[in-house]
């Protein structure tokens, strides 16, 4: 696959705890040479550092429960100065409140950026318990396995470096319930609210890795040709 520098303008990938996302986002961002942002990955770097972000968001995340918006908006925002998001770049795991989801369009018009692509990663509820208790990440290149459906060449080792692949500590059954019961009341609505606004583009997101991508680049594509009609 070679990599395609044009503008894509601003992706984001809503779904499910365990539905794909950070997998997927980690393929279309290196393909298309924009940021990945990942809300999750952020907070949890400034767990690990400690900082005063880190330590409010901390408890919250183990508890499964959302950061509070504005904590996560001020975050993005300061994410999106960089000058690496000019060309286009894809949000894993935010927006995921109807606050999150109006201030980005706010902030996405008055930056003048363009109308986001919004693709929704469908998996139905019985599939993620095993995604996220399966799931096991490399703390050094952030490559994600699952010992079940996609396990490394050598058990419990990242491929890429040889590094000791860890679980994040959110992947137990009880937060993992509270995650999805987050996800069920806070963004589900999200997926009509971009609906209302013809953005929507659905994925089946229970097919092998390589076919979900082909679809998420068929609805990017199509979608920003659409938003520059
Ligand atoms: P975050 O890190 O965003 O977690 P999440 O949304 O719960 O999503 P995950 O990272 O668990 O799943 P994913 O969809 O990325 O799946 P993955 O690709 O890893 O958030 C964590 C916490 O931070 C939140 O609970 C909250 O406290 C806080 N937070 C973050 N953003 C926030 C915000 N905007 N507002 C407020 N709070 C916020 O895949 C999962 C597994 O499935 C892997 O093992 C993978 O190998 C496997 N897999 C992937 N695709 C396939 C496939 N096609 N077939 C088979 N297996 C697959």
């Amino acid at each position: 696959m070679t990599g395609r520098d044009i503008a894509v303008g601003p992706i984001i990938l809503l779904g499910a705890p365990g539905a794909g996302k950070g997998t997927q986002a980690k393929l279309i961002a290196g393909y298309y040479r924009i940021p990945h942002i990942s809300t999750g990955d952020i907070l949890r770097e400034n767990v690990a550092q400690g900082s005063e972000l880190g330590k409010k968001a901390k408890a919250v995340m183990e508890r499964g429960e959302l950061v509070s918006d504005d904590l996560v908006n001020a975050m993005v925002a300061d994410r999106l100065n960089r000058p690496d998001t000019g060309r286009g770049f894809i949000l894993d795991g935010f927006p995921r409140t109807a606050a999150q989801a109006e201030w980005l369009d706010k902030m996405l018009a008055q930056e003048g950026r363009g109308a986001p692509v919004v693709v929704s990663v469908g998996v139905r509820y019985n599939q993620l318990l095993q995604r996220l208790t399966g799931r096991r990440t490399c703390p050094v290149d952030g490559k994600i396995y699952n010992v079940y459906f996609q396990p490394p060449k050598n058990d419990g080792v990242c491929d890429l470096c040889g590094t000791a692949l860890v679980q994040r500590k959110d992947d137990t059954e009880e937060v993992i319930s509270e995650r999805l019961r987050s996800y069920e009341r806070q963004t589900v609505p999200l997926v009509d609210y971009y609906r209302r606004q013809g953005r929507l583009r659905s994925v089946n997101g229970e097919l092998p890795v390589e076919q979900v991508t082909e679809q998420i680049f068929r609805a990017i594509e199509g979608g920003a040709a659409a938003a520059n009609d």
